[in-house]
């Protein structure tokens, strides 16, 4: 599939967090051949300079920002230069989260899963992101609709979708917000997961039978995002094969 027509606005701006690998990148690349300017942020300068190389001849323009969303300070700065560079940034997409295998105290982690999309979603909002602004989050199936043996990350990625549903209660004048929640998908956090044994068990269970690509949730966010999706406020959209159907 090469592009969509979502009705976006050539030239206008999406940030997206977690651009330097996996959905986020993928993300970043629809966007740009949708017309879109890319604010790219990422905590890892390799992967998100690759991201920026391969978007830089397709995007209007590109902005790059090495920090961690779960700091304050960096978000803030991040948010004034993404400004400067770019203008008004009209979407965003609070995408970066660590993997369900990282090790992590529980409260700290809820501090960076949810924190996280809280405090990038005040400093965007208090940007003025102006008329048909949109946020999506990237949550999950794990937590929102099965459990994980690991208690921060179902219980982060439920709390995202908690946090979205107050957005759309008390902020819709501002922008709408909904939450994308990808099944298994074949980034690098999951490499060798099809192959191995507990990957086949699970795929053979996934109406599908497949992953999800890093494009599935690309396309699925930037409709959410788009002018195409206007009147959809506060979903929670599984792109997941069809696996929770069948659990
Ligand atoms: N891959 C899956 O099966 C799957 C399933 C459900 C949900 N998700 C969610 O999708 C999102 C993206 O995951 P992915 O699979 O593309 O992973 P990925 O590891 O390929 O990419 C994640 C990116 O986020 C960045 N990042 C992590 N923490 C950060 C921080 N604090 N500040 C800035 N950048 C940070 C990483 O450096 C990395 O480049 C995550 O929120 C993840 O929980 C993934």
């Amino acid at each position: 599939m090469s592009s969509i027509d979502f009705g976006f606005t050539s030239g206008d701006a999406v940030l997206i967090t977690g651009a330097g690998s996996g959905i986020g990148r993928q993300t970043a690349q629809r966007a740009a051949e949708s017309g879109l300017a890319v604010s790219l942020w990422d905590i890892d300068p390799t992967g998100l300079e690759d991201t920026a190389e391969r978007v830089r001849t397709v995007a209007p323009a590109v902005h790059t920002w090495v920090g961690d969303v779960s700091d304050d300070d960096a978000v803030k700065a991040g948010f004034a230069d993404a400004s400067s560079t770019l203008g008004t940034i009209r979407y965003l997409h609070n995408n970066a989260g660590p993997a369900s295998s990282a090790d992590i105290p529980f409260d700290r982690a809820l501090e960076i899963c949810v924190g996280s999309v809280r405090r990038m979603t005040d400093a965007w909002a208090a940007a003025g992101p102006g008329d048909g602004a949109a946020m999506v989050a990237t949550t999950s199936v794990a937590g929102n609709l099965i459990g994980t043996d690991n208690a921060w990350y179902s219980a982060s990625k439920a709390a995202i979708m908690g946090y979205v549903r107050h957005l759309v209660a008390y902020r819709s004048a501002e922008f709408r917000s909904n939450g994308v929640a990808p099944g298994m998908t074949d980034t690098p956090r999951l490499a060798g997961f099809a192959a191995s044994e507990t990957g086949q068990r699970v795929l053979s269970r996934i109406p599908l039978k497949r992953m999800a690509s890093a494009d599935d949730i690309a396309w699925a966010t930037l409709f959410l995002l788009s002018p195409a999706a206007s009147y959809i406020n506060g979903v929670f959209l599984p792109v997941d094969g069809g696996w929770t159907v069948t659990q």
